[in-house]
């Protein structure tokens, strides 16, 4: 703290200074604190020349990178580097996945910004640079860094991959010059804080003449945790025709609220537990259903927890780790079902078992886009929901939350937040859109093209949309085919796989009418693909590619170049999980 002549000298230069100068003392001053200039007496090190200008600073390399999945740190990134630029600090911006990692030792300024996905994952791009920062020991004394986090809280390893980014820095000896920032789904005031601190520090660091130029947009108020949406099941059909090897739940959602999202936009629910595995445990430990445990997020009946919060499906090995650790048994590194535990290692007793609860994780939300669109369905969400299913211990089981929602009779309560997808989103109303998303990759077409029609927008559009058979598994098809006759959709072509000898894919159709759809993107349009990532999705990228390569005579280099350059303008663009 000031005194004396000092909180003096002070105060008459904040008296004799305008709004704008104190502003740039401001930065200047934390600039210099974040940038450690300190000797051992706690004076500034760094000195100003007469005009006030910091004289120990050069122009230094600033990189900006991110890793992400569904464009959210790209985006933030993106604008932080067009901020930086405004300012003159020159900031290369950089994906994780084009990251030359033998120029870390080169770097100055080094800003990462990174989510967090699958359970507790780096973002795929991202994954090579985050494997290698763990699988090697560096050492980056002169590197001064820090990391923007994005996450979800409601996930049980929040944000971890930005924690793991800030701590392997941090142990390689890089100075964080800005704490790292994690971030909730509504990000934006976080992320803008965080901007403003990191511009605060280059400002002062890089730049010969520190100036306060205001960033994109004022610090919004940050609203308490984000928001949750109470609404009611309306409707909740399943699209099949009897015979069907498939189950796709049409669940409509209403709100008294008036529900923000845009098309592209996902739904994230978090499921219940099955009543009669929650049973089961509590008649294997014996515990009493009404004992109220107190778990990291949250308190409640032993009951309330294993059905509405905690994770009991197909632990983590570090869950089943801790579970060996509390009962004090061997148990081989694996992922298991909690009951599937108690009965091959059992619990000691009831008081034991509240222990394994205390270190339960939360149940992770699942997501699902929005099928509905907010102008053509007034207070109704839409979702299409495909009952997963998969083979564990030589059985057929369904997926946690798809069989959950799939049984919500009409008439239940329902809580939910939105999904922002800032890179799935409808281009200008004039624009053109390819569309391919087989199976429940139709959900957000269906919303783009009820969107569409409700605003009376004038770019062409075209659908691809593939099943097994025509008869039972053409969903939506009487709204389709709607759309078809009132001209919304110019085109739509369907694959159905298994009504032939030869499997056809929505790849084959697109190959099939490869020059008209060549001469659309040449034009200009959009492409947009929804639904599986493995296969159908990297099938389709490699159909598109083979179509710009044939019909622009391009070399396949050339080719990749050209889906990158559209990736870039925004006009290829994924929604698969
Ligand atoms: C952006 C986004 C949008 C999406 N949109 C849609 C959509 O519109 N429609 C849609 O239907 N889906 C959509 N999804 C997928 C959806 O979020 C869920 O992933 C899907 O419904 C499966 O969840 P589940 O809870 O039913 O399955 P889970 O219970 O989570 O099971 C998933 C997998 O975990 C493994 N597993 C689980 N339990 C066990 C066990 N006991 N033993 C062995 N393995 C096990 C299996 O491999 C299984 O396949 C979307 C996903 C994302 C990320
Ligand atoms: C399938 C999936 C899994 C996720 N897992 C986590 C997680 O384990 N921890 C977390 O904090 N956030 C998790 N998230 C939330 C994302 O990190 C968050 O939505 C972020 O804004 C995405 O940024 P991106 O678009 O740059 O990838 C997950 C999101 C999805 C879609």
């Amino acid at each position: 703290m000031l005194t004396g002549h000092k909180l003096k000298a002070l105060q008459e230069l904040i008296a004799a200074s305008s709004k704008e100068e104190i502003a740039w003392i401001n930065g200047y001053l934390t600039g210099l604190v974040g940038n450690g200039h300190s000797n051992g007496n706690g004076h500034a090190a760094a000195s100003a020349n007469g005009n006030g200008q910091s004289v120990t600073t050069t122009v230094k390399k600033v990189t900006l990178a991110f890793g992400t999945e569904t464009g959210n740190a790209k985006k933030l990134a993106t604008n932080l580097a067009a901020v930086a630029k405004k300012k003159g600090i020159n900031a290369r911006l950089i994906g994780l996945d084009q990251y030359k990692i033998t120029d870390l030792p080169k770097e100055d300024y080094f800003f990462v910004v990174i989510s967090t996905q699958g359970e507790g994952e780096p973002p795929l791009p991202a994954k090579k640079f985050y494997d290698y920062i763990h699988e090697n020991q560096l050492s980056l004394p002169e590197l001064k860094y820090s990391v923007l986090a994005l996450g979800d809280t409601s996930y049980p390893l929040y944000c971890k991959t930005g924690e793991d980014v800030d701590a392997r820095f941090n142990g390689f000896g890089a100075k964080r010059v800005v704490e790292l920032q994690r971030c909730d789904v509504d990000y934006e005031a976080d992320a803008q804080q965080w901007f403003e601190k990191v511009l605060q520090y280059l400002d002062t660091a890089t730049s010969l003449a520190p100036t306060i130029v205001p960033t994109a947009a004022p610090i919004e108020k940050k609203a308490a945790g984000k928001k949750y949406y109470k609404g009611l099941v309306n409707t909740n059909i399943n699209l099949n025709d009897r015979g069907s090897n498939k189950q796709t739940f049409h669940i409509e959602i209403s709100s008294d609220e008036k529900v923000e999202y845009e098309p592209g936009d996902a739904l994230a629910i978090i499921p219940e537990n099955k009543k009669w595995v929650v049973e089961k445990i509590l008649q294997l430990t014996g515990i009493d259903r009404e004992l109220e445990i107190q778990t990291a997020k949250k308190t409640a009946s032993v009951e309330q927890l294993l059905t509405k919060h905690l994770n009991i499906c197909y632990l983590l090995s570090s869950a089943v780790k801790k579970y060996a650790s509390i009962t004090q048994q061997e148990i081989p590194d694996t992922r298991m079902d909690l009951v599937d535990l108690l009965r091959i290692y059992p619990v000691k007793n009831a008081e034991q078992f509240a222990d394994v609860v205390k270190m339960l994780p939360a149940i992770a939300p699942r997501l699902y886009s929005i099928s509905s669109s907010p102008n053509a369905h007034d207070g109704e969400v839409h979702l299409t929901v495909g009952k997963h299913s998969f083979q564990a211990k030589n059985e057929e089981r369904f997926g946690l939350c798809s069989e959950f929602l799939g049984e919500l009779p009409v008439g239940t309560a329902i809580t939910f937040y939105i999904h922002k997808n800032r890179s799935f989103k409808l281009p200008a109303a004039d624009k053109d859109i390819i569309m391919i998303g087989p199976g429940t990759g139709v959900a957000p077409f269906r919303s783009f093209l009820a969107e569409r029609d409700s605003t009376g927008a004038s770019g062409k559009n075209w659908f691809f949309f593939g099943e097994q058979h025509f008869t039972t598994d053409f969903l939506y098809q009487t709204e389709l085919q709607n759309f078809v006759a009132t001209g919304v959709l110019t085109n739509i072509d369907l694959a159905f796989s298994r009504d032939q000898a030869d499997k056809i894919y929505v790849q084959h159709r697109m190959l099939q009418k490869a020059k008209e759809l060549y001469s659309w993107i040449d034009n200009g349009a959009y492409i947009y693909i929804s639904g599986t990532k493995d296969p159908m999705s990297k099938d389709v990228e490699n159909a598109l590619l083979l179509i710009i390569e044939e019909q622009g005579n391009k070399s396949k280099e050339d080719a990749v170049k050209y889906l990158e350059k559209m990736k870039d303008e925004n006009r290829y663009e994924k929604d698969v999980y």
